[in-house]
């Protein structure tokens, strides 16, 4: 391993094998070793992030935690985060977050992310770009030589407004790797709608998408887009569980 990556030891035996529910568990608690009293809290969305937010809660109740104030990047975050009796708060009042603790959909060597499966990307990616510290939890499926390839969507929040029309700009500004633009749908058959009161196309590509950075100013450019699912350069750390242990990747 490299000097910015370190390895734990399993606490299970090699023979049990764990579903993928209990390797996002174990690579949330690890996150929450990161969790100091007194801390201003960017708490995450998804199946993983939720483990965060439980064990937060319950060091909480335990007094081995106290004085956490927490940003939720949802109303879902936010609904979990009151029932486990976390104090909450919003960036308006805190601007500078001292951890973020959230899962990804896909990371890449570079620590670049895909996000946005669970819809809250545009909350996400402002809390934890205002955080001094963003660490990332996931089980080891979501490690990907480049985010946004064929195996998931790269979502990105759109205005309602005449949706068609930017999802057609999306797809055109895309076009060139093999780009099949799809508005997503929620349970009830309609558009999906998020907290924000936007839409989201997800963007599934044939092709890597190269110079993301290029690929990212292109998408903001257009008008009606809100934001994408493309966290560049933004997680500090990476808590990555597999079968084999708990792995830590440092930017
Ligand atoms: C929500 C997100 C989630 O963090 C991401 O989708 C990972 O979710 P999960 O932990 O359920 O796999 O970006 O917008």
């Amino acid at each position: 391993t490299s000097d910015k990556t370190s390895i734990d030891v399993p606490s299970t035996p090699p023979s049990m094998i764990l579903t993928q529910d209990e390797l996002k568990r174990i690579a949330a608690y690890k996150a929450v070793d990161f969790v100091k009293s007194g801390m201003v809290l960017g708490l995450g969305t998804g199946s993983t992030a939720k483990h965060a937010v439980a064990r937060i809660g319950e060091l909480l109740r335990q007094g081995k935690l106290s004085n956490i104030v927490g940003i939720p990047t949802s109303t879902k975050t936010q609904e979990q985060a009151l029932s486990v009796g976390i104090p909450l708060s919003d960036l308006d009042a805190h601007p500078v977050i001292d951890l973020s603790i959230d899962g990804a959909d896909e990371v890449d060597p570079c620590l670049n992310l895909v996000k946005g499966r669970g819809g809250s990307l545009l909350r996400e990616k402002m809390i934890e770009g205002a955080s001094k510290k963003f660490v990332v939890i996931v089980d080891e499926s979501k490690m990907v030589k480049h985010i946004g390839g064929s195996k998931l969507a790269l979502p990105v929040e759109i205005v309602p407004f005449c949706w068609k029309f930017t999802a057609e700009k999306l797809r055109e500004v895309m076009e060139g790797y093999g780009c099949v633009a799809k508005l997503r749908l929620g349970e009830n058959g309609e558009a999906f709608v998020t907290d924000n009161g936007n839409y989201i196309v997800d963007m599934y590509l044939e092709k890597d998408m190269g110079d993301l950075r290029v690929v990212s100013d292109e998408i903001l450019r257009l008008p009606g887009v809100v934001e994408h699912g493309m966290f560049l350069d933004m997680a500090s750390t990476v808590i990555i569980a597999g079968e084999l242990g708990v792995k830590i990747k440092n930017k």
